[in-house]
C-alpha cells in the first residue's frame, strides 16, 4: 500500500449483500431470524440472497476497478468464521473471506475489513447481545481469529461498524433487533459494551505485531446548534456527550469523557456497567485511525416540552416523518428551512462532512481519518436497459466530496472516501426500495444483473481527474 496515496472506493456490509446466509456451515444472524421472522420487519425482504456477493464477489471487484476504484471497505459475517458466535472456527468461512482478500489484491484493490457490522450471531443474540458483558470477549475471541487468518495481508481493520448507531437503533429507536425503544441504560450498556469490545480488539490487534492499521467506525452525528437557542453551549456540549465523545474520545484517547458519566447519573441512567479496571482496556485500546461515516447532521435547538421520543422513518414516502428526536430536560432536533430531507426525512447537509473533519483535527489533531461511508438514498426507476440516471444522487455527493477535500485543504489528516454502497444492497428495516448503489441491481429478476449507473461513471472521473491534479 502507497501510505501517501488518497483512497478512493465503496463499502458495502456481508449481510446487506452476501446472501449465501446458511451457505457453508454459516450460523444464524439474529438478522436472520429478525428477517425471516418478526412483525417488524416491515416489508418483508430479507438479507437471504441480497446481491448473491457471496458467489459473485469477483464480476463485483471487476466492477471497481473498471469504475477506477482502488479499495473496497466489507465486513466479515462473524457467524460465517465463528457459526455459533463462541467455539469452533468454520474453515469454510475463512477460505470465502481469503477468496475475496486475495482477489481484491490481485486487482489492486486494497481491502479495508470491519469485523463488526451490525451482524451478531444469533445464540449471542438470545444472551442479550452487547447488553452482556460476556459479549466483550466473545468479540475479541472473533477478533483474534480473523487477525489471524488474515492480518498477514490486510493493512486496513476496523473494529466495529457505528456502535452508538446500532445501540440507538436497537435501543432507542427500536427499528433493529431486538427492538427496544428509548431505553436509555440500555442504550449506554450496549454502546459501552462496544467500545471496550473495539478497545480490547485494537490491543489484541497491536500485540499481535501485525503489519495493518486498526480503527473504530463512527456515524458522524455531528451537532450543530440552531440560531436563537438559548444555551447553546450547554446543549454542544451534551449534544456531544450523547452522539459522538463516547465513542471518539474513548477510542482515540483512551479515556472515557470525563464529563459523561456525572450526566448520566444526574439523570438517572445506570452506569453500574462501568468497571474501574476497564480504564485499563480503554487506555492501551488506542486506535490508529478513524473511520468516519458521513450522512448528516443533528440541527438542535432547546429541549421545549414532552416526553422523549425518538422520529424515525423507515418507510420513505410512505411517511412523513422527519429523522430527529426530543431528549427530556436536554435538547431536541429542529428544522432548518433552507436545508432539503430526503425520502426518508434526513436532511442532506453536505458541510456536516466539513464540520465534523474539523472539529476532529481540532480536538484530536492529526488522527488519520478515512469517510468510511457517504451516500444518499433514493428510489430509482431505471429505462429499459435497465440505466438508473441517478443525478441527484451525483449533486448530493459532489456537495460532500468537495467539503471533505477542503477540510483536507485546511489541514485534516483525511487519507481516503469511500462511497456508500459498492452497488445496491439491503438496506436495513427498508429493504431493497431504498438504493444507495453505484450500480443497480434488478432484485426481480433471479439472475440479479448489474448494470452500472450514471453516478459509477461520475465517480470514475471524479477519481481519475484527482490523481490527475495531485
Ligand atoms: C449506515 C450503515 O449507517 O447507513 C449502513 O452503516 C447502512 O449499513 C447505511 O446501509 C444506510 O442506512 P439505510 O438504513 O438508509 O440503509
Amino acid at each position: 500500500m502507497n501510505k501517501d496515496k488518497f483512497l478512493w472506493g465503496s463499502a458495502t456490509a456481508a449481510y446487506q449483500c452476501e446472501g449465501g446466509w446458511d451457505a457453508d456451515g454459516k450460523g444464524v444472524g439474529e438478522w436472520d431470524v429478525f428477517s425471516h421472522e418478526s412483525p417488524l420487519n416491515i416489508n418483508g425482504a430479507t438479507g437471504d440472497v441480497a446481491c448473491d456477493f457471496y458467489h459473485r464477489y469477483k464480476e463485483d471487484i471487476d466492477m471497481m476497478v473498471e469504475g477506477g476504484q482502488n479499495t473496497y471497505r466489507f465486513s466479515i459475517a462473524w457467524t460465517r468464521i465463528i457459526p455459533n458466535g463462541v467455539g469452533e472456527v468454520n474453515q469454510k468461512g475463512i477460505d470465502f473471506y481469503n477468496r475475496v482478500i486475495d482477489y481484491c489484491f490481485e486487482k489492486g484493490v486494497e481491502p479495508n475489513v470491519t469485523l463488526f457490522h451490525y451482524d451478531l450471531p444469533e445464540t449471542i443474540a438470545k444472551k442479550d447481545g452487547f447488553g452482556n458483558r460476556e459479549t466483550v470477549d466473545a468479540f475479541v475471541e472473533y477478533a483474534k481469529v480473523c487477525f489471524k487468518a488474515f492480518g498477514d495481508r490486510v493493512n486496513l481493520w476496523s473494529t466495529i461498524n457505528e456502535p452508538r448507531y446500532y445501540a440507538y437503533c436497537t435501543n432507542m429507536v427500536g427499528n433493529y433487533p431486538p427492538n427496544h425503544k428509548v431505553d436509555f441504560d440500555r442504550f449506554y450498556r450496549v454502546l459501552y459494551h462496544e467500545i471496550l469490545a473495539s478497545a480490547k480488539a485494537v490491543k489484541a490487534f497491536h500485540d499481535m505485531e501485525l503489519k495493518g492499521k486498526i480503527a473504530i467506525v463512527h456515524d458522524s452525528s455531528n451537532a450543530e446548534i440552531a440560531p436563537g437557542t438559548k444555551e447553546p453551549q450547554k446543549i454542544k456540549m451534551m449534544a456531544d456527550l450523547f452522539y459522538t465523545d463516547l465513542v471518539l474520545e474513548t477510542s482515540i484517547t483512551g479515556r472515557i469523557p470525563g464529563a459523561l458519566i456525572p450526566m448520566l447519573r444526574e439523570n438517572d441512567i445506570d452506569t453500574s456497567f462501568i468497571k474501574f479496571e476497564d480504564a485499563i482496556d480503554f487506555a492501551n485500546g488506542k486506535i490508529d485511525y478513524l473511520g468516519l461515516n458521513v450522512y448528516n447532521r443533528v440541527y438542535l435547538t432547546d429541549y421545549t416540552e414532552g416526553e422523549t421520543e425518538v422520529f424515525h422513518n423507515n418507510k420513505g414516502k410512505g411517511s412523513k416523518s422527519k429523522e430527529g428526536i426530543r431528549i427530556k430536560n436536554w435538547f431536541e432536533t429542529t428544522d432548518d428551512a433552507n436545508t432539503k430531507r430526503n425520502l426518508w426525512g434526513r436532511e442532506i447537509y453536505p458541510k456536516c462532512i466539513y464540520n465534523a473533519l474539523m472539529e476532529i483535527k481540532d480536538l484530536y489533531g492529526d488522527i488519520p481519518v478515512y469517510i468510511t461511508e457517504n451516500g444518499h438514498g433514493m428510489y430509482e426507476n431505471a429505462d429499459v436497459n435497465g440505466y438508473v440516471e441517478d443525478d441527484e444522487r451525483i449533486d448530493m455527493m459532489q456537495g460532500y466530496i468537495d467539503y471533505m477535500l477542503k477540510a483536507r485543504e485546511d489541514g485534516c489528516n483525511v487519507c481516503g472516501y469511500y462511497a456508500w454502497s459498492t452497488m445496491d444492497v439491503y438496506s436495513w428495516v427498508n429493504g431493497y426500495e431504498k438504493r444507495y448503489g453505484f450500480v443497480r441491481i434488478d432484485f426481480d429478476d433471479p439472475k440479479l444483473p448489474r448494470i452500472p449507473k450514471k453516478s459509477y461513471y461520475w465517480f470514475k472521473e471524479l477519481i481519475h481527474n484527482f490523481y490527475e491534479k495531485e
